[in-house]
């Protein structure tokens, strides 16, 4: 037998089950508390080893398949880890795009972690898990997360790591309005919002600023906000807490934006209850994408990528 010629994977979208942004940093990333949590939710994607030059193939036309997609970033780093000489080549990733673009799920940085791992036993690139972690930390702040899966706790720029609990298992309806959110510039209507100068340690006015953004203290009945960016991003996408207020209507025991969105989701304990509510946003709205799926335990992520 010749060595491994061809990986298909599994990569998993992620969920915020909740994002506090506590402050800048000092190079000019958002320090962050958030938590983690995998979703059945899944690019599909094929490595294969053919002779030539490095190859993307995506069958979504708005997801780039040069030096912009993360995976290209991803065999870039490894390559020049494993001492390869020139550009990647001799492979050809191709990639089913199930998560949305944009949506604040992961899909790009869940696509490049998945490739950090298969390229590096395709290639025989040996590679410490230390080391993959750091590769991954430089292709995107969330990136690291994907090497972990499960209920994770993220800080810093959200790459600092600790393992939590399982969650138990929750059904997610997932919907996500016709338009995406850039992570950058959710982050910029944060700072316009809040103000970079007082949020970098949280000097008490920005605290002040920071609790009437997300209603904390502000006593407009909005305490069940757990992201910090959803008000800024409900600010510029109205839709956004309109999302969030019908799938809490459905009977959703926590509905949030994910991430910097535009992907809202509620958590339903039965499936028959998520299914009602997802049936009930389809109806309501003609652009948007509804999905059913579930919350995924670590070791699901593992035994469910490979296959
Ligand atoms: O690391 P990544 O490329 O995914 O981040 C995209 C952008 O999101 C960054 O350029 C930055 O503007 C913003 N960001 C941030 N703080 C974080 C994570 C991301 O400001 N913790």
């Amino acid at each position: 037998m010749g060595p491994e010629r061809s990986l298909a994977r599994l990569a998993f979208a992620k969920i915020n089950l909740d994002l506090r942004v506590l402050g800048v940093r000092p190079d000019g990333y958002h320090e962050l508390r958030t938590t983690f949590q995998s979703i059945a939710l899944a690019d599909a994607l094929t490595f294969t080893a053919v002779a030539g030059p490095f190859r993307i193939v995506c069958d979504d036309p708005g997801c780039p398949v040069d030096s912009r997609n993360l995976v290209w970033r991803a065999a870039e780093l490894l390559w020049k880890a494993g001492r390869r000489s020139g550009a990647p080549r001799d492979m050809v990733v191709t990639i089913a795009k199930r998560i949305p673009i944009q949506g604040g799920l992961g899909g790009g940085s869940s696509d490049a972690a998945a490739a950090l791992v298969a390229l590096s036993s395709l290639w025989r690139i040996r590679i410490t898990r230390a080391r993959l972690l750091s590769l991954a930390g430089v292709i995107g702040a969330d990136v690291p997360y994907f090497l972990e899966g499960g209920t994770v706790r993220g800080q810093a720029r959200g790459d600092h790591l600790s393992r939590l609990p399982d969650t138990p298992r929750r059904w997610v309806v997932l919907v996500v309005a016709g338009f995406g959110v850039s992570t950058a510039e959710a982050f910029g209507w944060w700072d316009t919002a809040v103000g970079r100068d007082g949020a970098v340690h949280g000097s008490q006015t920005a605290q002040e600023r920071r609790g009437a953004l997300t209603g904390r203290t502000s006593g407009d009945g909005q305490l069940g906000i757990t992201n910090d960016l959803q008000r800024v991003v409900s600010r510029h996408h109205p839709i956004v807490a309109r999302l969030v207020t019908a799938l809490e209507r459905q009977g959703a025991d926590h509905a949030s934006l994910s991430g910097s969105g535009s992907a809202v989701f509620g958590l339903f304990r039965h499936r028959a209850d998520a299914e009602r509510a997802a049936r009930a946003l389809r109806r309501t709205g003609a652009r948007r994408v509804v999905f059913l799926t579930r919350t995924l335990t670590r070791q699901e992520c593992r035994k469910l990528a490979a296959k």
